[in-house]
C-alpha cells in the first residue's frame, strides 16, 4: 500500500504535512517539494538488542592517522591534514571552483601516497581529463570515473579500496534506497548517508561536493551538514580572483579556520600571505577606506573596508553591503546618528570588504564606522593606521579578543599606528605601533576628523 508522500523543504530539510509557498522552519519561499517517502525495505521485524561494549574516556587508541596535502592553506582548514575514515562536505556556489580545488587536492593526496578515486557526476571523463591536462595534473595517479548510480559506485569503491574518494557532486548521485528524484532532499540525504557509513566502515575518507542553491530546485548541502565530520565552504566573489575555503564545522580541528587561494589560468594557487595581497593596490589613501586587522580562525588577516556615500535620489536611500552583515551596518549608522550626531539620512551607503572576504566579527565595527565617517566627510584616514573595536549601542567602544595578534600582524605589514578600544590590563603586543586608545564613538570622531 503506498504511503502518503511527504512535503520536504529543499533548503533545510524540514517536512510538512502539506504543500505551502513558504517553509515555516527556515523562512525560504518556493522550496517545498513533494517527495516519495524513503522505502523501509523488507524484514522490518523488531529485533532484540545485544549488549554493547562500554569503555573509559581515556582511550588507548592513538590519534587517527592524518595525511597532509602539502598545501598549507588546505591542510590548515582540515585541522592539520586529511583524517582517515572521515566524511567531508565542500559546499559553494556553482562555478566558484569546487571541482578545480578537489581535482588539485586529489592529485596532491595521490602524490603523498594515498589511493584516490575521483567520481564525477556532473562532467564526462573527457571534460575532467581536459581540466587535469590544463592544470598539469595528468601525471598524478588519481583514478577517475563518471558515474551517478550509488550502488555501482559503492561496489567499485569496495573493490578498489581507496584511501580517499571524491564525489562531485552529492546532488547528482542517486540511490535506490529512495524513490525520489535525484537532487531532492531524500536522495541527497540517502546518498550522503550511504557514502558516510561506507567511509567509516572501510576506513576511507570521503569528500562530497554540494552546490549551494538559492532557487531550491535541488537540495542544498545543509541537509547533509550534520552527517559529516567536517563542513567546508568555498566562498569569494566569482568576478574576483580570491577564493576562501572556510571550515564551518570540524570534528578534528578548530572551526572558522580559513585557507586563501587565487584562481589563475592554471587553477587555484595558495595565498600564504593574504594580508599583503588583500591590501595590494590600495594606492594613495582615499576617503572611505579603513584597514581592519581581523582574526580568521587562528590567523590574523588585514583587509580593507571600503565605504562610499552619495546623495540619494528622493524616495529612499540605498544600503548596499558586500562581505559584511547588513544589520551590523544599520546598527552602526544608528549609533553614529544618535551618539555622534552624524546622520546618513538622504544618503546612499555602499559598504564592501576588498578581496571577497566575509567578516562576521563585531571587532570590525570601529573600522566600518571609520570608513563610513571618512566617506561622509570626504577625509581620508591616515594610511599607516589599523582600526578595530566593537561598538556598543551606547556608543562605547569595547575591547575585543586577540588584540595582541591583531597588532602583531599590523606591525608585520608595516603599519605604524592603531585606533582601538582601551586595552584590557596586561594585554601585550603593539610594540612598534603608536596606540590611540579610544573610549567611545564621539571621541573617535572628534579625534580623527577635523
Ligand atoms: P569549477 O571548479 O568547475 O567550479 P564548480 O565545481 O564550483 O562549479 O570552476 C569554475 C570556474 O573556474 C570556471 O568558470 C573557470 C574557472 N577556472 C579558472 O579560472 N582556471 C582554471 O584553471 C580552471 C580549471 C577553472
Ligand atoms: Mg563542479
Amino acid at each position: 500500500m503506498p504511503r502518503d508522500s511527504l512535503f520536504v523543504c529543499q533548503n533545510c530539510g524540514a517536512t510538512h504535512p502539506r504543500w505551502s509557498g513558504r517553509c515555516d522552519a527556515c523562512g525560504e519561499w518556493n522550496t517545498i517539494r513533494e517527495e516519495a517517502p524513503v522505502s523501509e525495505g523488507p524484514g522490518k521485524r523488531p529485533t532484540r538488542g545485544r549488549g554493547i561494549d562500554l569503555t573509559d574516556l581515556a582511550s588507548s587508541d592513538p590519534e587517527p592517522p592524518r595525511t597532509n596535502a602539502g598545501v598549507e592553506e588546505l591542510d590548515r582548514v582540515l585541522g592539520g591534514g586529511l583524517v582517515q575514515a572521515s566524511a567531508i562536505l565542500v559546499g559553494g556556489d556553482p562555478g566558484i571552483g569546487k571541482s578545480t580545488l578537489l581535482l588539485q587536492a586529489s592529485a596532491r593526496f595521490a602524490r603523498q601516497g594515498l589511493k584516490v578515486v575521483y567520481i564525477s557526476g556532473e562532467e564526462s571523463r573527457g571534460q575532467v581529463q581536459m581540466r587535469a591536462r590544463r592544470l598539469g595534473l595528468t601525471e598524478s595517479p588519481v583514478k577517475l570515473a563518471a558515474a551517478t548510480n550509488l550502488s555501482d559506485i559503492l561496489a567499485t569503491l569496495e573493490a578498489e579500496t581507496p584511501d580517499l574518494a571524491v564525489i562531485d557532486s552529492i546532488q547528482t548521485m542517486w540511490s535506490d534506497q529512495s524513490d525520489s528524484a535525484p537532487g531532492s532532499v531524500s536522495q541527497v540525504r540517502a546518498a550522503a548517508h550511504e557514502l558516510t557509513s561506507f567511509a567509516k566502515r572501510r576506513g576511507m575518507a570521503v569528500v562530497m561536493v554540494g552546490h549551494v542553491t538559492k532557487e531550491g530546485a535541488i537540495a542544498g548541502p545543509r541537509v547533509v551538514e550534520h552527517m559529516v565530520d567536517c563542513v567546508l565552504y568555498f566562498e569569494g566573489d566569482r568576478g574576483g580572483a580570491f577564493r576562501i575555503l572556510r571550515a564551518h564545522k570540524n570534528r578534528f580541528g578548530p572551526a572558522d579556520e580559513i585557507g586563501v587561494f587565487e584562481m589563475t589560468g592554471k587553477g587555484l594557487v595558495e595565498v600564504r600571505n593574504p594580508s599583503a595581497l588583500f591590501l595590494e593596490g590600495r594606492g594613495t589613501p582615499a576617503p572611505g577606506s579603513a584597514v581592519y586587522p581581523g582574526i580568521e580562525g587562528t590567523r590574523p588577516i588585514l583587509t580593507e573596508i571600503q565605504a562610499l556615500v552619495a546623495p540619494a535620489p528622493p524616495g529612499g536611500a540605498r544600503r548596499s553591503v558586500t562581505g559584511l552583515d547588513s544589520s551590523r551596518l544599520s546598527m552602526i549608522l544608528a549609533v553614529l546618528d544618535a551618539r555622534a550626531g552624524l546622520s546618513f539620512a538622504g544618503l546612499d551607503v555602499y559598504l564592501n570588504v576588498a578581496g571577497g572576504l566575509r567578516i562576521q566579527d563585531p571587532a570590525a565595527d570601529l573600522a566600518i564606522a571609520a570608513a563610513l565617517v571618512s566617506a561622509r566627510e570626504g577625509e581620508a584616514l591616515p594610511a599607516d593606521c589599523v582600526i578595530f573595536g566593537e561598538i556598543s549601542l551606547s556608543g562605547a567602544l569595547r575591547s575585543v579578543p586577540q588584540t595582541e595578534n591583531r597588532l602583531k600582524e599590523a606591525v608585520k605589514l608595516g603599519f605604524s599606528s592603531a585606533l582601538l578600544p582601551p586595552r584590557p590590563r596586561r594585554a601585550g603586543g603593539g610594540a612598534g605601533l603608536e596606540l590611540k586608545e579610544l573610549d567611545d564613538v564621539p571621541t573617535f570622531v572628534s579625534r580623527t576628523f577635523t
